[in-house]
């Protein structure tokens, strides 16, 4: 069956990026700046897009303020009729460089915070003043007129702050706050043991979420979704792969998700060679796992195949070291039990980071040869 037409890119401008997130969900082989597609490349695909049925435009990273001609792809990006969003840590955005965005047609900023304070927020991001700057880069964004959503990264080592990330959000003005949990792959899988959270300190983060929403509502919107290695059930992976959702990375590999490089064996076309048409119709590679045809038992036949589509496949690649099996996030499936081996070692881990870096040993060439 044909599929129906994606709803939203993820543009990955650059792996570029002042901070050093333990959990970053870039790659662990990061593309380097001399590979990066040219201005006027993500221009045509942003116009690729549009006329794929894209509705908007992530643009993201890395830090896509890095690049210095990201005003001229907003421009190309709203021109092409896309809604465009801005993903930033904020730490290089100030007035002018926003005056700059906004004349160009942005439509939204979101912006990641660490932690609630100095402290937490810089050791995490691995950049000293950082949150001070996340401070300024909102008051800019919210002088402006933008609406602001603000993006949480929680796991062990800042949920017990939770309460104060959500008066941050209060307090900048945000219309939204995205309390993402951690997802372990990349960066995050070699920090899994410092970062799990405890099902206590769970439980109290979602009654807090609770309460917030109700004394918060019509202010402040917060999504919240309760984390695999605490759930029986995994989540719709973004929303089915193959279904919703496309990304470009900085060389210009057309991806279902911002992992699937981490997937072996796939060969993912490059925008420099096809278009976005035809990878979403036509590829294999996003054939693959699309819709409930290559599931395995226990997902065959499951009441919840169209509900979860099996999952997350790059979890399950992770995990298992095969993208085709159930994830193991599942209670169905038979390797859930490593899930809960992962908390246990958690509970005595220390709390020390292996922080992701953007050096000679971790630059991978991904040349058109
Ligand atoms: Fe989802 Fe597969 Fe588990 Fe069923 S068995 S709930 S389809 S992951
Ligand atoms: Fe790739 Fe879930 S992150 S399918």
């Amino acid at each position: 069956m044909r599929p129906e037409p994606p709803l939203a890119l993820l543009a990955e401008l650059t792996h570029r990026c002042p901070l050093r997130c333990p959990y970053c969900s870039n790659p662990t082989q990061l593309t380097g700046a001399g590979e990066e597609l040219d201005t006027a490349t993500w221009a045509r695909v942003f116009a690729e897009a549009a006329a794929l049925g894209c509705l908007q435009v992530h643009l993201s990273g890395g830090e896509p303020m890095a690049r210095r001609d990201l005003p001229a792809l907003v421009r190309a990006a709203q021109g092409a009729g896309l809604y465009t969003n801005l993903i930033t840590s904020g730490v290089l955005l100030d007035a002018p460089r926003l005056a700059e965005l906004c004349a160009a047609g942005l439509d939204h900023v979101q912006l990641s915070v660490q932690d609630a304070a100095a402290a937490g927020g810089d050791r995490i991001g691995g950049y000293a003043g950082g949150h001070a700057r996340k401070l300024t880069a909102a008051a800019v964004i919210r002088a402006a007129g933008l609406p602001l959503t603000l993006n949480a990264v929680v796991h062990r080592q800042n949920l017990d702050n939770l309460e104060q990330l959500i008066d941050l959000a209060l307090d900048l003005g945000a219309g939204r706050l995205e309390v993402a949990h951690v997802q372990y792959y990349g960066w995050a899988l070699a920090n899994r043991a410092a970062l799990l959270p405890s099902r206590a300190q769970l439980e109290a983060a979602t009654a807090v979420v609770a309460a917030a929403r109700r004394a918060h509502a019509g202010r402040l919107v917060i999504d919240y979704v309760v984390p695999d290695y605490h759930a029986a059930r995994p989540k719709a992976c973004m929303g089915g792969w193959g279904q919703r959702f496309l990304a470009v990375s900085p060389a210009g590999r057309i991806l279902p998700c911002h992992a699937a490089e981490s997937i072996p064996g796939l060969d993912y076309p490059r925008v420099q060679q096809t278009s976005l048409h035809a990878a979403w119709y036509a590829s294999p590679a996003f054939a693959r796992f699309r819709g409930t045809d290559w599931m395995p038992s226990p997902c065959r036949g499951c009441e919840r195949a169209e509900i979860d589509w099996g999952g997350c496949r790059c979890q399950a690649q992770a995990l298992l070291g095969d993208a085709a099996a159930t994830d193991p996030a599942c209670d169905r499936s038979p390797r859930h039990g490593l899930l809960a081996d992962a908390l246990a070692e958690a509970a005595s881990a220390g709390q020390d980071f292996a922080y992701r870096q953007f050096s000679e040993s971790n630059i991978r060439s991904d040349r058109i040869v």
